[in-house]
């Protein structure tokens, strides 16, 4: 068998097309366009990247970008300062930080500054939480990417085995989240897990986010299993990989996402629904609160 790719690119453009066209109709009926900024500390040439490729999807589909660029010695105090200048400002519906951040910053503390309502990464405890409760506001991108990408394959989670591989803050717990959201019996493998493969070997749906390259064996894979990598490895060669051994991968799953192509273009496809969320949602809760007064 070889396994039927999901096209990132294309889940992405879809749901790039959605947004513009809510967006389009907003400033159609006279109403502002949702707004983000996006703010980078530094020069790290791969968040350089990252950010830029977050502000042309914003040109995309009609989000106001909001560029702002510090340099890398900024104090934590200035840096905060500017966050509490996005928080107050009425116009701006979407805050992102971009991590790394350096280290003499605690990234923490900063992310934590962003109001829980313009945290369009879903980072923040409060968005963490809601999640956990099943309330979901504004979800972590790549997790919520992944739930899209495999529900564009027709994944109906409920009853199925899934297996999380990674246990970051920012991917691998939410993933977990996500999956029992929608129905998945989830298994996260993290460092202590005595037997990766054999938790590997049960699922139906597989999710990598470890970050270290082709870590996932073809030959531990279910048969028909749908395989998801979230990993972008740069090689010594230069070439970017997953986290799962694609070639092996492929020969044993019934859908499988590529590197790059596959989950990639998902994070900012997300990040542009989760700005429009935020715009919609304080757009109602401003309304809520003339209403009251
Ligand atoms: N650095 C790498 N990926 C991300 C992301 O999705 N959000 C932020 N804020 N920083 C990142």
């Amino acid at each position: 068998m070889s396994a039927q790719l999901i096209d990132g690119k294309a889940v992405a453009a879809a749901v790039h097309e959605r947004v513009r066209t809510a967006v389009a109709a907003r400033t159609a009926a006279g109403r502002r366009a949702p707004a983000l900024a996006t703010v980078l500390v530094g020069a790290d040439p791969a968040s350089e990247i990252y950010v830029r490729n977050k502000r042309l999807t914003c040109e995309k589909v009609g989000v106001r970008s909001v560029p702002m660029h510090f340099a890398a010695d900024i104090g934590e105090t200035e840096l905060l300062a500017a966050v509490d200048a996005l928080n107050a400002d009425e116009d701006i519906d979407g805050i992102l930080v971009q991590l790394p951040l350096p280290a003499h910053i605690d990234a923490i503390r900063v992310t934590e500054r962003i109001r829980a309502d313009k945290d369009v990464d879903g980072f923040h405890p409060y968005n963490i939480g809601r999640l956990a409760q099943r309330l979901p506001v504004l979800r972590p991108c790549t997790p919520y990417g992944v739930i899209e990408l495999l529900k564009s394959a027709g994944e109906t989670f409920k009853g199925k085995r899934a297996v999380v591989v990674g246990a970051s803050n920012h991917v691998g717990r939410p993933m977990m989240l996500e999956l029992m959201l929608a129905g998945a019996t989830a298994t996260c493998c993290h460092r202590f897990t005595a037997d990766v493969a054999g938790e590997v070997a049960r699922a139906d749906i597989v999710v990598a986010a470890v970050g270290k390259p082709r870590m996932v064996q073809g030959d531990w894979i279910k048969p028909g299993a749908t395989v998801i990598d979230i990993g972008i490895n740069r090689l010594p060669d230069g070439k970017l990989c997953g986290d799962v051994d694609f070639d092996a991968a492929r020969e044993r799953a019934a859908f499988i996402t590529p590197v790059p192509g596959g989950v990639g273009p998902m994070t900012v496809a997300m990040l542009m629904q989760n700005t429009l969320t935020a715009c919609v949602a304080r757009e109602g809760a401003a309304a809520e609160a003339t209403r009251n007064r």
